[in-house]
């Protein structure tokens, strides 16, 4: 098969090359892929600086969309020729990909592989974080940093569909209007006002209880500012920063939460969990189109490195994906 292969250049040029085909073990299928999409993760492990958890393929790519074309040892309730679409730890700038059974999801009817490809990280992503981790309850107000990003245009859906309220922040009045579009209650330019400010000035300095959190830095302690009583805030990258300081007499009068997360080096039961759960609450929600990907470009994968380029000057509204077949 071909994949994309990491060169050893100072840019660490991305190429699509002959490559070995993955096997596929008991409990495994094989899939020929249609579909991958793009990742921030996947900058940060081709940078050096995200290696892939134990056991994972060294490839890039954490989604895919396609047909099964193998089935391994033992596994039942799937044939060959199924469309499906997955969570993966690694190998998804591939034409092929091994996927543990239990983490196949049907591609909805009404989408296509491109489309299908953009659901499983950032929707899986702020299912975990938002229902799991933080616990949001009916009626809690969420704030999402990153509104307009693959997570943030899941999280707006989500957010809507389980009848919360979701302000969000977002870099520019292109993405902040897309933002609204999604049925965020509030979308903040962060360049232009400050965010704590907006948000206090919306509901009369209520603040919010759940935060997700990509940027760190210097956004906890500001976070901290804007949670209720009992609030959580779920930490999930560190765009602007791993180190801060913060007043730890604020997090401990209002009773808050800091939770940190990550979905790919969960142990493949929780995740496995997370999908289920995922699928139960949520996916009739796909069928029905009150759920749906935001996409913002297709590339060719041979174009994986303009794909790239594009994510990592910020200009992807939604999700960026590459098509394989
Ligand atoms: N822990 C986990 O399990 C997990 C899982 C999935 C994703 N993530 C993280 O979630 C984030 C979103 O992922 P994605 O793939 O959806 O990313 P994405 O589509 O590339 O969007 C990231 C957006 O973040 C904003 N941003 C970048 N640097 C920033 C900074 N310093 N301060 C504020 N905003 C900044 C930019 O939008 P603006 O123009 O609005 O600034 C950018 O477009 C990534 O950081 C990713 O690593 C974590």
């Amino acid at each position: 098969m071909h994949a994309i292969q990491i060169q050893s250049d100072v840019e660490r040029t991305l190429l699509w090359q002959p490559s070995s085909d993955p096997v596929c073990g008991t409990g495994e299928v094989l899939v020929d892929v249609h579909a991958t999409a793009l990742n921030r993760a996947d900058l940060f492990q081709r940078a050096g600086k995200y290696p892939p958890p134990p056991g994972a393929s060294e490839i890039l790519g954490l989604e895919i969309a396609g047909e099964i074309s193998t089935l391994g040892t033992d596994v039942i309730g799937y044939q060959v020729g199924e469309r499906v679409c997955a969570l993966l730890s690694g190998g998804g700038y591939a034409e092929r990909a091994v996927v543990p059974v239990e983490m196949l999801m049907p591609v909805p009817e009404g989408l296509d592989f491109e489309q299908a490809a953009a659901v499983p990280e950032c929707f899986l992503t702020v299912f975990v974080n938002f229902y799991m981790e933080a616990e949001l309850q009916a009626g809690e107000i969420v704030l999402t940093h990153g509104g307009a990003s693959g997570v943030g245009t899941a999280a707006i859906q989500l957010a809507r569909a389980s009848g919360n309220s979701i302000f969000v922040t977002a870099g520019s009045a292109e993405k902040v209007a897309r933002c609204e579009e999604l049925g965020a209650d509030l979308a903040i330019n962060y360049r232009e006002h400050d965010f704590v400010e907006s948000v206090l000035a919306h509901n009369d300095g209520a603040g919010v209880d759940v935060i997700l959190d990509i940027v760190g830095g210097d956004y906890l302690h500001r976070n901290l500012k804007l949670l209720k009583p009992k609030g959580r805030l779920v930490l999930i990258s560190t765009l602007g920063g791993a180190r801060t300081e913060i007043d730890l007499r604020v997090l401990m009068g209002r009773r808050a939460r800091i939770i940190g997360s990550v979905l790919r080096s969960r142990a493949l039961a929780e995740k496995i969990e997370i999908k289920q759960l995922f699928m139960q609450r949520f996916w009739r929600m796909f069928l029905e189109g009150q759920l749906f990907p935001v996409i913002d470009s297709v590339f060719p994968i041979e174009q994986a490195d303009a794909a790239q380029q594009r994510m990592a000057e910020n200009r992807n509204i939604g999700k960026i994906v590459l098509k394989v077949r």
